[in-house]
């Protein structure tokens, strides 16, 4: 079971950037990665669409060799992950906005969300909020558009930029000195990201705590692979293939060759 693989799954390419914190968390790990592009964005569809394709792509993992899946697409997780976890027994960490370390380290008193409209509107983000969220004033910011320039691998263009800056305006003029970036695709932006919100503004993506859940997650079930051989990356989509692998291949950093999700 140590040698069976962890299976990551976004809409699209967004969870590469979760994918990279796990890989350097742990290198002999072999990864699955999906990303369902066909279906991108999530953010603005309806809850019951995102569960279902939840689903498709876990039981698409059950087939594989998995020992454990990392739901990188907070999107996902603020609509599905509670009945995925009461569906399947396989491990599940799932990424969500760091709320709580945005509040704990911000001295404004005001911390903004980057997020998907679905994440925001979810009864996950609201529990969130009110946990974490005492003493602080969260402003909350949907930033429709924003997945698909990242989905076009277009990170660093004009409208790119002037979509980012529009986002970030209101909550800088209302004094925040914290920004989450609650989607897995926006830390492909955080050039653009940090230069909008200029030098005094923490820039928080909480992948690398997900990466560090898994390993302890594993550790602790005794499933860690062992040995000093690098693991394997393989991937999927449910997108085309041809215009998804440049996109993947750029951000990943090295060719991947990516195969249609069946
Ligand atoms: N990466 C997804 C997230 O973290 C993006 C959702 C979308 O496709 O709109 O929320």
């Amino acid at each position: 079971m140590a040698d069976a693989g962890v299976g990551v799954f976004d809409s699209g390419v967004g969870g590469l950037s979760v994918l990279r914190e796990v890989r350097t968390a742990l290198p002999a790990e072999h990864l699955l990665y999906v990303a369902d592009s066909g279906a991108a964005p999530y953010g603005e569809r309806p809850a019951q669409f995102i569960l279902e394709r939840a689903q498709a792509i876990v039981e698409f993992f059950l087939g594989q060799q998995i020992k454990a899946i990392v739901v990188a697409c907070n999107t996902a997780t603020a609509v599905a992950i509670q009945s995925l976890r009461s569906r399947y027994a396989v491990p599940m960490i799932a990424i969500e906005p760091a709320v709580k370390p945005a509040a704990a380290q911000s001295r404004s008193g005001v911390i903004g969300i980057l997020a998907t409209s679905q994440t925001l509107a979810s009864e996950n983000f609201s529990r969130l909020a009110e946990r974490h969220g005492q003493g602080v004033r969260i402003l909350a910011q949907a930033c429709p558009g924003l997945v698909e320039q990242v989905e076009k691998g277009d990170l660093h263009g004009a409208a790119t930029q002037a979509m980012v800056a529009a986002y970030l305006e209101p909550l800088l003029a209302q004094g925040a000195d914290t920004i989450v970036l609650g989607c897995t695709h926006y830390p492909f932006l955080l050039s653009v990201i940090r230069a909008a919100a200029g030098p005094d503004v923490a820039v928080i993506d909480p992948a690398h705590a997900v990466a560090r859940e898994l390993r302890r997650r594993l550790e602790s079930a005794g499933l860690l692979r062992a040995g000093d051989a690098p693991g394997t990356e393989r991937f999927w989509t449910s997108g085309a293939t041809l215009d998804v692998m440049p996109v993947m291949t750029k951000l990943w950093g090295c060719q991947v060759s990516v195969k249609r999700l069946p």
